[in-house]
């Protein structure tokens, strides 16, 4: 069973090609970082744009890479949404398309039940499992029941951890895509130097809050005006502990209702692009072998968008017969616990 997968919900596009038995036969992502680095940000318009440029040769590509052809394919996956709409659009019109001049069935893919089930190409996870969803637009805690399943045990109230990685790096100014950049500079500095507060700490509850923090960094930097290399650094460094000291804490409140709710239950798992944060993950492995329960992410590269997981996520709903209609609409807004 061959399935394709297509992506293009924020600034990647991709495309890639994957087997039931669990193979990658090929993955081609375009990041669009030139396109909104002088934004130091995502511009819709502009990525939708840059979408409809390169979706169609990077279909060609995957398909190349991979030796190959729309006739090999047993079915056509494309991330439905949420996201933004002129790019999602694109992806689904395109995979609508291919699915009705090849006679393929077609799956419309929750991004997020792309980041959800990507682990399960790459590591032996088995439902239920307690996800943390990382990202730039979301930040939860799921308890994976099975493929279309999810319980949200938390979520954030305001920004998402990866919205504030990109904006506290655009206020330091230490370059786009934020995300990627503040790791490499919390690397370099002193984590103690700055005392930044923990917000939701000690609160009942998996909910996540990051605003606060932003606004303490804003006042941070500010206050210690004008900043050296390594004030920047030391801010990244202190900056990033206070997002893993709010993810440890709200993870223990998850991990107890999980075990108290499934106790034969073992996996705890971690996805989305902040998962690629190595930080992030030592600390989650650590509170996994602390809880008795066995730690797994997907490989870093398959933690930003990809179109790996919407490849594999439609090939896990394609072997349930959950395909979708032609008339699927592509959605913005597609909450996790509403499929
Ligand atoms: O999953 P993703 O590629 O796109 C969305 O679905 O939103 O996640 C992108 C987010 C961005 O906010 C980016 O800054 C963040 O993930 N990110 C990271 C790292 N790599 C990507 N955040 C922290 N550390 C990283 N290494
Ligand atoms: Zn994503």
């Amino acid at each position: 069973m061959l399935v394709m997968g297509i992506e293009s919900s924020c600034d990647e596009t991709a495309c890639a090609i994957v087997s039931d038995q669990k193979e990658v036969l090929s993955s081609v992502v375009w990041s669009q970082y030139d396109e909104h680095r002088r934004f130091g940000g995502v511009v819709p318009e502009i990525a939708a744009r840059a979408h409809l440029e390169k979706c169609d040769m990077l279909i060609r590509e995957a398909l190349d890479k991979s030796g190959k052809t729309f006739s090999d394919l047993s079915a056509i996956a494309v991330a439905g949404g949420p996201g933004l709409i002129g790019g999602v659009l694109v992806g689904v019109m395109t995979a609508k398309s291919i699915a009705l001049c090849h006679n393929l069935p077609f799956v419309a893919v929750n991004h997020l039940e792309g980041h959800a089930l990507t682990v399960r190409l790459s590591h032996p996870v088995s439902f239920p499992y307690l996800l943390l969803l990382t990202s730039g637009g979301h930040c939860q805690i799921l308890i994976v029941k099975g493929v279309g399943q999810y319980e949200k045990l938390g979520a954030t109230i305001d920004d998402s951890a990866g919205e504030a990685f990109d904006k506290v790096a655009k206020m330091l100014n230490i370059g786009y895509p934020g995300g990627p950049n503040l790791e490499k500079r919390a690397g370099q500095g002193d984590a103690l130097k700055f005392a930044f507060p923990v917000p939701m700490k000690g609160r009942p509850g998996c909910d996540f809050s990051f605003s606060g923090l932003k606004t303490s960094v804003r006042t941070c930097i500010e206050k210690h005006a004008p900043l050296s290399e390594q004030d920047k650094s030391d801010i990244c460094a202190s900056f990033q502990s206070a997002v893993i000291k709010q993810m440890q804490d709200r993870l223990t409140h998850a991990i107890r209702v999980f075990k108290e709710r499934y106790p034969e239950a073992q996996d705890l798992v971690v996805a989305g692009g902040v998962a690629a944060n190595k930080s992030v993950r030592s600390m989650i492995q650590t509170l996994a072998e602390k809880n008795n329960l066995i730690f797994s992410a997907p490989p870093i590269g398959l933690c930003t968008d990809n179109g790996v997981m919407i490849a594999w996520a439609g090939l896990e709903r394609f072997r349930l017969g959950l395909t979708s209609s032609l008339d699927f609409r592509a959605r913005p807004r597609w909450p996790l616990d509403t499929l």
